[in-house]
């Protein structure tokens, strides 16, 4: 059966887990044929993760687009429809961070930060529901963060989004349990991704792996209709690693 599967920041770190892991299921899960939209401003990176997610044997598709813009976001969901009919799954991978003390962070942070994180997390999801709703189905994703229930000094701004991208899940899912609706929060902590540039060696070594979110993604997405998984909370097994 094909799903089709939208995933924003499919370019790099966490979202480029999720698109390869839902490649690879389709191998192990003869009746699950993935459809993948991947999207990111970025079209090299979206054409190299398509290349290797076709490797497994997927379909993939590739949008490029700034969630941040309203009008790439009507376009990213018209053409899905135009060219599939359907959507089954959005996952809202798609973030930025700005962390710095609270007090050097500036309106051009704020705006960048709230524009990815919040507006176009927010105006997608509202363009993407009516689809799911209209046909009794479908699974939300949304890959908030730790940081979405815990504050860290440097994470002023994005702890403010995270925790509005919790606020706003959870304000949905009381409209998606009437329409057969999955909404799942995945709450990481600190993952190698290159959202962070430059890491040291030592504190490489006991953070996650973007692989290490994807698998239990793409695990709950596979679940039975019936079974919803509402929160994946994932840490490093030494707890958090920043303050
Ligand atoms: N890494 C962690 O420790 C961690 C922990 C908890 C939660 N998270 C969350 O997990 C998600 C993925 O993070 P990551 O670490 O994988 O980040 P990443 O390595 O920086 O990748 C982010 C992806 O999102 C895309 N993106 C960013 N803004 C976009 C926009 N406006 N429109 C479309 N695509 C956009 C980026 O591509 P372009 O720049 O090319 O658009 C890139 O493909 C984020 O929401 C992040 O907050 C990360």
């Amino acid at each position: 059966m094909k799903h089709i599967i939208i995933i924003t920041g499919a370019g790099k770190g966490i979202g480029k887990a999720i698109a390869l892991d839902f490649a690879k299921a389709s191998k192990t899960y003869h009746d699950f044929e993935p459809v993948l939209i991947l999207v990111s401003r970025t079209l090299s990176d979206l054409e190299t993760v398509a290349v290797q997610c076709r490797d497994f044997g997927a379909a993939v598709d590739i949008i490029q687009a700034d969630i941040a813009d309203m009008a790439q976001i009507d376009q990213l969901v018209n053409v899905t429809l135009e060219r599939y009919g359907a959507i089954d799954c959005l996952v809202n991978n798609a973030g930025v961070g700005r962390f710095k003390p609270f007090t050097e962070l500036t309106v051009e942070d704020y705006e960048y930060t709230m524009a990815t994180n919040l507006k176009g997390t927010f105006f997608l999801t509202q363009k993407v529901f009516p689809v799911m709703e209209k046909n009794k189905s479908g699974h939300i994703f949304f890959i908030t963060s730790i940081a979405a229930e815990t504050a860290f000094k440097s994470s002023s701004l994005y702890s403010m989004s995270k925790f509005g991208q919790k606020g706003f899940l959870e304000a949905i899912r009381l409209y998606a349990k009437s329409c057969n609706v999955r909404i799942t929060n995945v709450m990481p902590g600190a993952v190698y991704t290159p959202m962070w540039g430059e890491v040291p060696e030592e504190m490489k070594g006991v953070m996650m792996m973007p692989e290490d979110i994807s698998a239990p993604l793409v695990n709950a997405y596979l679940l039975p209709q019936r079974t919803s998984v509402e929160e994946l909370v994932i840490r490093p097994v030494g707890g958090d690693i920043n303050e």
